[in-house]
């Protein structure tokens, strides 16, 4: 199956990791990349600049195909310095891909392109895709009102998001956000998109580094067991439905300052919870696909499976 981005980034099949903070380390992402797909270590998992090149050597350890780094971005902050380290560490250590997310990577487009670092920029809304475009991005991630993690302010769904998106740009589109087998895939090719990205599916596999208790939940878990908290922060997160995000919608209804807030949702307080397995502490980020997850598996079988599903839909489909 080949397709623009199968060609831009060098990989067999049209299917990402998408960056999780904490999760996608150097094991996951290259058992992502070594199984076809494009694995995405994260930065903010790192604590500095040394800490994130270390990684990105310990990942080129581990495959010898190409993998990306993600650097997520505060949606209305300048970025710190660390963010701008993080960039110099992907830029310096000549790492194939860079996915960002969060705010616009305009100011590091330049260096980007004169490193020849693939640059795909991850957004939940058409108008900020085509700004990506006319920025200089090589790809663009559109992600809907499904997914894990940041789905915007928008409540648009990946079906509708990701053909109006496709129709707008030139550049090649990539789809997230309730994907999670064979029939997610080849129902977002059919919508216009040229490769997928997927998180919450591949937080249930072997590699991944979420403790067991996490990944037994989500394959028990049905559709309906995520909730969206962080909108009176005007940063939406889709995130599993536990006492931890009822009590933060409860703080939000009762508008508790950022501060309150951070005392959950701060990002070590999942860091916590996803290595001592008290899952119930944090507000940990899931998307609404974990209905369609039934079992832990390698991150090889998972790619291998959606592959032959795929061919079999197809034929299927031709025989209408
Ligand atoms: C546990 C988890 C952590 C995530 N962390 C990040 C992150 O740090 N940065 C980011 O850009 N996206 C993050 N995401 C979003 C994913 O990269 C991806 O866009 C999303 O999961 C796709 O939707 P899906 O969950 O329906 O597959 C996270 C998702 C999950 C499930």
């Amino acid at each position: 199956m080949k397709t623009r981005i199968t060609n831009l980034l060098g990989v067999k099949y049209p299917i990402i990791q998408g960056g999780m903070q904490w999760l996608s380390k150097a094991e996951l992402a290259a058992a992502v990349s070594n199984a076809g797909g494009l694995g995405i270590i994260t930065a903010l998992t790192q604590p500095t600049k040394q800490h994130l090149v270390a990684e990105i050597r310990r990942t080129r350890e581990l495959t010898d195909k190409p993998f990306g780094v993600n650097i997520s971005m505060l949606p209305d902050a300048e970025p710190q310095d660390k963010t701008i380290e993080y960039f110099e560490a992907v830029i310096e250590e000549q790492v194939p891909v860079l996915e960002t997310s969060g705010r616009s990577p305009e100011q590091f487009i330049p260096y980007l392109k004169q490193a020849g670092i693939k640059l795909i920029h991850k957004v939940p809304a058409v108008r900020f895709a085509e700004k990506a475009e006319q920025l200089g991005a090589d790809a663009v991630t559109i992600v809907g009102f499904e997914c894990g993690g940041h789905p915007g302010m928008d409540d648009v769904t990946t079906m509708v998001l990701v053909p109006k998106t496709a129709s707008r740009l030139s550049i090649p589109v990539i789809a997230g956000g309730g994907i999670a087998d064979s029939r997610g895939l080849i129902a977002a090719l059919a919508l216009g998109a040229e490769a997928v990205v997927m998180g919450t599916r591949f937080v249930a596999t072997t590699e991944s580094l979420a403790h067991s208790n996490f990944k037994k939940w989500i394959v028990n878990a049905r559709e309906t067991d995520t909730v969206l908290i962080q909108r009176s922060i005007r940063n939406a997160a889709r995130v599993m439905k536990n006492a931890a995000a009822i009590k933060v919608l409860e703080m939000e209804e009762r508008s508790a300052s950022l501060d309150e807030l951070l005392t959950i949702i701060s990002g070590q307080v999942g860091r916590q919870a996803l290595h001592n397995g008290n899952i119930e502490m944090a507000t940990l980020a899931l998307g609404q696909c974990i209905g369609l997850i039934g079992e832990v598996k390698s991150v090889k079988d998972v790619i291998e499976e959606i592959m032959s599903g795929a061919k079999d839909i197809l034929t299927r489909l031709q025989q209408m």
